[in-house]
Parts: C-alpha cells; structure tokens; sequence
C-alpha cells in the first residue's frame, strides 16, 4: 500500500521533532498504522533557514496555502501556531478534505467549536493531543481511556514555562527575568512569553481539557485567568514553612451550581505528588467517580515531547482513515449532539481555600480585627503565623482559611485594606488540597 502523504504548516521546534521522530521510528509507526508514514511537503516562512532536521525529501514552500491545496497530501499537519492564519489554513484543509492534526491550543480553545462542526460536516478527524501538556496523552486519556466514569474535578500544571519559573525561583532564589529568559532560549515559552507567564496558555489548554472531561463546548473566554508574575518569593517561603507548595493551576470542577474554570497560583499541601513536578514538567491530576485520582506526568514542551504527540495523532488518523465517520471517536469526546450547557460559574461564586498574607503594624488589637472581619464574613481559619520585622515594627500576617466562596473573601479583604493598622494590599493566593474526595 501506499505510505500517507502528510504536510506540514511549520518547520520550527515541532515540526522539525515531528519529521525526526517519523524519519527515525518509520518502521515502528508503519507495523502500528499499517501503512508508511512520510512527510511529503512543508511550508515554513524561510526554506532556506537551517532546520534540525532533514528536508531533502520534502518539497518544501514559504507559501502555506500551496500545502494545504496538494491533493497528494491526505494529513495536514498545523504547527505554526497563533489564531489567525492557522484557522484560515485549517478551515481551508478541511474544506479540500483533509484530515488535520494541530499542536495549536490557541487556534483549538477559541475556533474550535467551528472547526469541528466543519470537520464533522466533511467527514474528516481533526486531532489535538499535541495542544495539551505536550507529550503526556491526557486527551486520550480523559477521552477514551476514563470514558466510563463521570468525571468530577481536574487540575493540572499545563504551562512548563510557569513551572519551570517558580520552581528555579523557590529552589535556587533565581530571578523572574533570567528564568524566563532561559526558557525562551530553550525553545520552551511561547512567541509571546506573556501568555506563559499572565496565564493564557494554560487558560487554552485548561479549555479544552473542561471540554472533553464534562461534555461541554469550548468556553475559553469563560476561563477566569491569573499568571505567576505577582508571586514573590516571600511568599513562597512562607508557604513552604506552612507545609505548602505554590503551583501554578488549572483547574475545573463540575458543582451543582455550575462548571469552575480557573487558571491560578495555588497553594498545594507538599505531600502531594503534583506538587513535587517541578521544571518544565507538566502533569494532570483526574478525578473520576469510578476510578479515583489519577496522575498523569510528562514533559510539557520541547520538540520532541511535542512530536511524539502530534505523532500519535498521525498514527491515530491513519488508521481510521478508511472508516466510517459516524464511528469514529468525536472531537470533545462526547457526541456533538450531547455536548451539555451546564452554565461556567463566575469567579465570585467559586468556593476555594486561601492563604493571605496582611503586612500589618504590630500592635495590641489587629490580629483581633482581622480574625473578626473574617468570622463576620464566614470564613474560618485553618492555621496562622505571625513574622516580625522588629526594625520597623511592622508584622506579616499569614493566614490559610478553609473553604469559603470568592465573594465572602472579597468583601473580607476590603475590609482588612481598609483598617489602619494594615499596610499595603492583602496578599491573597487560593489554596486547594486536592485529596481524593
Ligand atoms: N509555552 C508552552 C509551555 C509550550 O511552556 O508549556 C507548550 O505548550
């Protein structure tokens, strides 16, 4: 038989690891998919830029669209990222009847309902494990592999750049700039690093993963998003002396009241084994009601993680290339005409735990107003530390409360500002223990 002509949008990071890992494990994929794999053609924006890996055999364009319109190529390959020219080029892709695989969540979290409805329309697969946590399968995973339980809660670090920043902040006291810049270097932010580190990315991946897990649409503009650029090592300190480690999170769970969607700082108990992923690891943790919490860990960025993924998909596409339509797994796991629309919960409604920290004047009398505000507003303490700074006799006050709902601890939080003896803005990082229950 033939081998599958694939193309390829974007000879970077990934698509160089994508062509490596078909061109070295040719023969391994070929016994899985039953048919050879090749990359046939590729667009990138200079052909004539050194590559990591070789293109001798691909014809290759510095025009996308000439990729997209080849009827030799079966498998179109999107791996230039952004939201724009990508959704032209795959909705192009579609329409000429090629099936697609894409590591861009972006392009997935905002157009992806369209894009699915139109592949559906045609016929084709349209595969995104890729735009999730790199090389872990998580989509497979939620989609296929806990299809038999509801699930009830997810929380992954899915942004290796934010991971790899505070973990070289807490551990060797680096600077925010120069980690970054290292991960810039290493191929690991993205091209705008402000959606690794202001919470974006993980706000796209955390959109598709709610998405598969719950049945819902693609709801990124519903996502409530926080970055890491606002966490000192202050606080890192003092949560590491409560026993905590800060993670940056996505998280979503499904209440009777709605769907929690939130990308954030978090304060994890230390005893947890996704607290201890550290670098530019990625993992998920799934709540399911028959299985229990699973762990699911890997590398998160890079050019080979990230190919192994978009490889996989490959392999998936092909060897569903010749059924029918109808049987094959759908896009957000669960049939297009069952997708449910659970409404996603405001961030004020959310119920979570807090750490806070108030730098506050020692003096006789504020530790009880603060502890009053909070018992006025419902929110009971779980634990406090009080550290002095004798030179200018001012304290920090750190507070991890239980669970409360957002707008409780935001009416409290007012209030704590405005007394006189407290200076500054309460520091406040959300806290979930992330047990099995
Ligand atoms: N910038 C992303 C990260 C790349 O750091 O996780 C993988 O999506």
């Amino acid at each position: 038989m033939e081998p599958v002509k694939v193309g390829l949008l974007g000879l970077g990071t990934v698509g160089g690891g994508t062509v490596n890992v078909l061109q070295r494990n040719a023969e391994e994929i070929s016994r899985r998919a039953g048919r050879g794999i090749i990359v046939s053609h590729a667009s990138a924006r200079d052909i004539n830029k050194p590559r990591i890996c070789k293109t001798d055999d691909i014809q290759l364009t510095e025009t996308p669209i000439d990729v997209v319109s080849d009827p030799e190529v079966s498998i179109v390959v999107e791996l230039i990222g952004g939201d724009t020219l990508a959704r032209e080029l795959v909705l192009k892709a579609i329409a000429n009847g090629k099936h697609v695989v894409t590591a861009n969540k972006a392009l997935i979290a905002k157009h992806g309902n369209e894009i699915f409805s139109a592949a559906q329309k045609q016929g084709v697969m349209v595969a995104f494990e890729a735009a999730v946590a790199g090389g872990i399968p998580i989509i497979k995973a939620i989609r296929e592999g806990l299809a038999g339980n509801q699930i009830e809660w997810l929380a992954g670090i899915i942004n290796g750049t934010g991971n790899f920043i505070l973990t070289e902040m807490r551990d060797k006291q680096r600077d925010f700039d120069s980690v970054l810049a290292e991960a810039q270097r290493l191929g690991y932010a993205e091209a705008d690093p402000t959606f690794d580190v202001e919470g974006i990315d993980a706000a796209h991946k955390l959109t598709i993963l709610a998405s598969i897990a719950f049945g819902i649409p693609l709801q990124f503009e519903k996502v409530y998003t926080e970055g890491i650029s606002k966490i000192t090592g202050e606080d890192v300190d003092y949560a590491s002396e409560l026993g905590y480690t800060i993670k940056h999170l996505g998280l979503s769970r499904i209440t009777d009241a709605g769907v929690e969607l939130r990308v954030h700082p978090t304060l994890i108990p230390k005893r947890r084994l996704i607290a201890n992923v550290d670098g530019v690891m990625n993992a998920v943790l799934v709540k399911g009601d028959a299985v229990g919490p699973t762990l699911y860990y890997g590398a998160g960025a890079g050019a080979e993680p990230t190919a192994s993924a978009v490889v996989g998909d490959i392999v998936d596409v092909v060897r569903v290339l010749t059924s029918d339509p109808e049987n094959r797994v759908p896009h957000l796991a669960f049939q297009p005409e069952s997708l449910s629309d659970l409404s996603i919960l405001p961030i004020d409604e959310v119920e979570t735990a807090y750490y806070l920290r108030i730098a506050a004047s020692d003096k006789a009398g504020v530790m009880a107003n603060i502890t009053t505000i909070l018992a006025d507003n419902g929110i009971s303490i779980d634990s406090m530390l009080q550290k002095e700074h004798k030179s200018d006799e001012k304290a920090a006050i750190i507070i991890i409360t239980h669970t409360t709902i957002e707008k409780n601890m935001n009416e409290a939080i007012a209030k704590i500002n405005a007394l006189e003896a407290v200076n500054g803005d309460v520091v406040r990082i959300r806290l979930e223990h992330l047990d099995a229950d």
